[in-house]
């Protein structure tokens, strides 16, 4: 394992079956996560980058089998926020130092493109030295286009498994993985800083998916890429299935560092959700950036993807606080930044 983990920090690819192999075996875990510390430490020093998600929408047209807002979800309770309480929230975040803003939402056709490019324009007018971030689905290019030009950087679309297969078992078949990563490739095509990922855990996934995953990765070469446990959520298709683990996340979260070092690597909340302590585990295995949330106390809650999701109650400032001293009390510091990905 040992030898497999070095060609990996070396030459930051591996071939499918050694992928397999590592995932398979996740050997020499201390080793992996001191090499991919390493790696973060010389690109990153001990900064953490933080970035205030806006949840702007949980009406979803569409149904994954795994998600709390998915459209036959009745009891869903159902909120959209209004373009002046969007720029509440920017507001508010600015103050407390946040430099990227992401706003994610199902796929609301409320939301029109023409809505969405005016969004992004007053909040861009307003917050110029920000990052703005899209995480709102599935779109056509020329849509990602306008978006693009309307002054958004980075756009955030999680791949979700890239076997096919695998990707059958948690989406109805109106679903594709062929759109999925066609939507990825336009994103990258456009410009803007690309981030992909999966859920760890998610039912159906094994090492042989899983390594579909780092070779789609390798491929993609994203700036960003978000792992967090599947947690099951109680009115899905999914509710009796079990939740990804704490460890196999932190393992893979350490792979992705070494397979792109200077990758923007979230601890993400459904890792905090399953371990307390999980986001700063998440930091110290090679992650280096938070996404605490901006959105209002009062939708919070509503957002459910998943069962027992943290911070549902906090402000956004108690929320940002609460993460400073986490950080510290490892050695790292939550710094006011838009935290673009270094270059190599
Ligand atoms: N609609 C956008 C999209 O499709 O990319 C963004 C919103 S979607 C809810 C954001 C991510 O939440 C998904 O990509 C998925 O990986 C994650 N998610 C959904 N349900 C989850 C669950 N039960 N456990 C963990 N993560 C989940
Ligand atoms: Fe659309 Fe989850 S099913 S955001």
């Amino acid at each position: 394992m040992r030898k497999l983990i070095d060609r990996l920090a070396e030459e930051h690819k591996l071939s499918k079956e050694e992928w397999i192999a590592l995932i398979e075996n996740r050997g020499e875990k201390d080793y992996l996560s001191h090499l991919a510390r390493q790696a973060q430490k010389k690109y990153y020093g001990n900064k953490v980058f933080t970035r205030g998600l806006i949840e702007f929408t949980n009406y979803c047209k569409n149904n994954c089998y795994y998600c709390g807002i998915r459209r036959d979800n009745k009891n869903a309770s159902r909120y959209r926020l209004r373009a002046e309480e969007i720029l509440d929230c920017c507001k508010q975040g600015y103050e407390l130092g946040f430099r990227t803003f992401v706003l994610q939402g199902g796929e609301d056709g409320y939301y029109t493109d023409d809505k969405l490019v005016e969004l992004i324009g007053l909040i861009k007018n307003k917050y110029s030295d920000c990052a703005l971030t899209l995480s709102v689905g599935e779109k056509e290019k020329d849509s990602y286009f306008r978006f693009y030009k309307a002054g958004a950087d980075r756009y955030l679309l999680r791949h979700e498994t890239a076997d096919m297969e695998h990707y059958g078992k948690l989406h109805p078949p109106e679903l594709k993985l062929s759109n999925r990563k066609d939507c990825l490739w336009n994103l990258k095509e456009i410009g803007y800083q690309v981030g992909c990922g999966f859920m760890v855990g998610s039912p159906g996934q094994t090492p042989e998916t899983l390594a579909e995953d780092m070779m789609f990765i390798t491929q993609l070469q994203p700036d960003m890429v978000g792992i967090g446990p599947f947690v099951p959520h109680h009115d899905t298709p999914f509710a009796g299935e079990s939740q990804g683990s704490v460890e196999e996340t932190l393992y893979l979260l350490s792979l992705l560092r070494l397979l792109k070092p200077n990758l923007l690597l979230p601890a993400t909340t459904a890792l905090g959700t399953i371990d307390r302590e999980g986001r700063e585990k998440g930091i110290l295995a090679g992650a280096n950036v938070v996404m605490p949330n901006l959105s209002p106390v009062t939708v919070r809650k509503k957002y459910e993807l998943y069962d027992n999701k943290i911070c549902t109650g906090d402000e956004a400032a108690e929320c940002r606080m609460c993460l400073v001293r986490r950080m510290e009390s490892i050695g790292y510091q939550l710094v006011i930044d838009r935290g673009d990905p270094v270059k190599i």
